[in-house]
């Protein structure tokens, strides 16, 4: 082709003077494409700023009941828990606008029915992608005593919800464009007015989004009406099978052997919210776990490969098992606590092998078993609005 000093013949050609031409045009109507679209966004009401302050606000205080052996819970006193903020929690939950392509909620990968996990090892976002660890219950998760997450790096559940919320593998949201979104809803201003007395739909922001999904969390609590509730209440007795795996839970008598769960699965959550190394992970140093976890957090090596306990309540319904799902039944779950697990230097004492026949892992699990609460996971008010 016919090119000198890299400029092409062409612009001094018949052809060069159609294309000019042709170009000026282009130019032209895309000026006049965007003054028309300018013309029709200025035609758009404004809902951005609508003023609610008519509306009434009067939030009714909500009374949580849950089993009787359970502390009082601990309760922000600037987010107190009312009817109007759960209901706008539970409504924000389950609601796809929390993604960024409007496909997942919280609630995608904490499934009411499951325990709000998801039965996945790993758990997937937005176009499909894969996080690196595993759903976590929300059973009792406003009992939590230490901080939340497997490594536990947030603090509370107010504070949690930022993370999913802009997690790249969970809703892959910015909070700039969500506040948008709900500001300009049709019914979440009304909402959040009622919630919050919020004076115009401006007002929406992440403190109050967090502030309304942490009190629908704090009502996800224990029936009181699992086996082992009614067994404790005198109201059911166990079989003889859940009495001998609960006597090795729990440690009780000398004359069967110590399964050690109880120390770390401890009543009435069945966990001491914790993080421990349970020995699941072969590694040669406390450097080489690939997942650190709690030592993630804090930056010390020794808490390398510590993770939090997770609940036991209602763990036969959400499998697999551990923060990186690798159990996929309780009963590899027994052979792994039977077996020790693999020692390094900070992998707790309480870890070791422990003994049990095969007859005597069963029981264990048969006790374990009276931990179902059905009900929690059938309550309607858990579900979908
Ligand atoms: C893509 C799946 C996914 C979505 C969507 C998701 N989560 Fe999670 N959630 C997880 C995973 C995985 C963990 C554990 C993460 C970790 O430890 O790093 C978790 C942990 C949590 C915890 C900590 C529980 C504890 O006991 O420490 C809370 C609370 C929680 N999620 C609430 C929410 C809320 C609220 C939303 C919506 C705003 C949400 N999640 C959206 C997967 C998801
Ligand atoms: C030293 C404390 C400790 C002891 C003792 C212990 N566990 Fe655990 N358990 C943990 C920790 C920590 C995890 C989470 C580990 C992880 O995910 O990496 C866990 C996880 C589990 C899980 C997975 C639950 C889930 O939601 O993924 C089950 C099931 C379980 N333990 C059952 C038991 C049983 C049964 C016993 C007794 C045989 C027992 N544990 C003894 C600390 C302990």
């Amino acid at each position: 082709m016919a090119i000198r000093n890299g400029k092409s013949y062409y612009s001094f050609s018949p052809v060069g003077f159609v294309r000019k031409k042709n170009s000026y045009l282009l130019f032209f109507s895309l000026v006049i494409i965007i003054i028309t679209f300018s013309c029709q966004k200025e035609k758009t009401p404004d809902i951005d700023n609508q003023d609610l302050s008519e509306i009434p606000f009067s939030p009714q205080e909500y009374k949580l009941e849950t089993s009787s052996n359970y502390p009082e819970m601990n309760i922000p006193s600037d987010n107190t828990l009312t009817v109007e903020g759960i209901s706008l929690g539970r409504s924000l939950f389950y609601d796809p606008i929390m993604s960024i392509d409007s496909t997942i909620s919280c609630s995608s990968c904490h499934i009411h029915e499951r325990g709000f996990k998801d039965n996945s090892a790993l758990s997937t976002g937005i176009d499909g992608r894969v996080g690196r660890r595993s759903s976590m219950s929300l059973l009792n998760v406003g009992y939590n005593r230490s901080n939340l997450f497997w490594d536990g790096r947030q603090p509370d559940l107010e504070s949690q919800i930022t993370a999913p919320v802009e997690d790249p593998n969970e809703l892959g949201h910015n909070w700039p464009a969500l506040l948008d979104k709900l500001q300009n809803h049709h019914e979440y201003p009304v909402k959040f007015r009622k919630a919050f007395g919020i004076i115009k739909s401006t007002d929406i922001n992440e403190a109050l989004v967090s502030k309304a999904i942490a009190q629908f969390e704090r009502t996800l609590v224990s029936s009181g009406n699992s086996r082992y509730d009614r067994i404790l209440r005198g109201e059911a007795t166990f079989t003889d099978d859940e009495l001998q795996g609960y006597l090795m839970f729990f440690d009780v008598v000398p004359d069967l052997p110590d399964a050690e769960c109880g120390h770390c699965h401890t009543e009435p959550f069945f966990t001491t919210f914790e993080f421990k190394n349970n020995g699941i992970e072969a590694v040669e140093n406390l450097t080489d776990f690939i997942d650190k976890g709690r030592g993630e957090v804090t930056g010390e090596v020794l808490d390398n490969g510590k993770f939090k306990i997770p609940t036991l309540i209602n763990v036969f319904e959400t499998a697999p098992y551990m923060h990186d799902g690798r159990f996929s039944t309780m009963e590899e779950v027994m052979e792994h606590y039977n077996s020790g697990g693999h020692r390094q230097l900070n992998t707790d004492p309480l870890i070791r092998p422990l003994g049990l026949s095969n007859r005597e892992v069963e029981q264990v699990l048969a006790f374990i078993k009276t931990l179902t609460d059905s009900s929690f996971l059938k309550n309607p008010d858990y579900s979908k609005p």
